[in-house]
């Protein structure tokens, strides 16, 4: 009898596939129709379809995942650590200038990241210009709308396949 070829790889054989999480802050559900003027007209759907199609074309898992609560956000950074989570891209959104506790997350999570924002947060109201990520960051792209969360994912993808 001929053997079956199993399609699913062996686990414990198979090399792990790198793991990217994109985490979104609040208000960033609304997006396409939220003050288009900053944020433009993509949703975050499309967003995280571009995102995940990208990736995916790279061999690599990415997880989206979007909050308008602290609390929640803080958990999956907590979570990310357990799952093997190699980079992040996170726009904490209006937590960017007021959490400190979403900081103390990803500062402990010990998970390199790339800090984005659609808009030039520098250009806009100065509650805005202050970052309690962008010193912890890898880097930050403000200002170039939903291309710089493709921009930010193209660098990680750059640094995974070099390293
Ligand atoms: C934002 C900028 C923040 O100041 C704002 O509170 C947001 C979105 C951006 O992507 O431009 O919600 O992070």
């Amino acid at each position: 009898m001929r053997k079956q070829k199993d399609a699913s790889p062996d686990p414990t054989t198979a090399p792990e596939q790198t793991r990217l999480l994109v985490l979104h802050g609040p208000n960033l559900n609304l997006l396409g129709t939220r003050e288009p003027r900053y944020y433009g007209s993509t949703t975050l759907a499309e967003i995280n379809r571009a995102l995940a199609q990208r990736a995916e074309r790279a061999g690599v898992v990415l997880e989206t995942f979007q909050s308008n609560h602290e609390g929640a956000l803080i958990e999956r950074v907590h979570a990310a650590r357990e799952q093997n989570i190699r980079y992040m891209i996170i726009n904490p959104a209006a937590y960017t200038h007021t959490s400190i506790a979403l900081r103390d997350a990803v500062a402990g999570s010990g998970i390199a990241f790339v800090e984005v924002h659609l808009s030039n947060i520098h250009a806009r109201e100065p509650f805005r210009h202050h970052s309690h990520f962008s010193d912890l960051a890898i880097g930050v792209i403000c200002g170039l709308g939903s291309e710089g969360y493709l921009l930010a994912l193209e660098y990680l993808l750059r640094r995974i396949a070099t390293e």
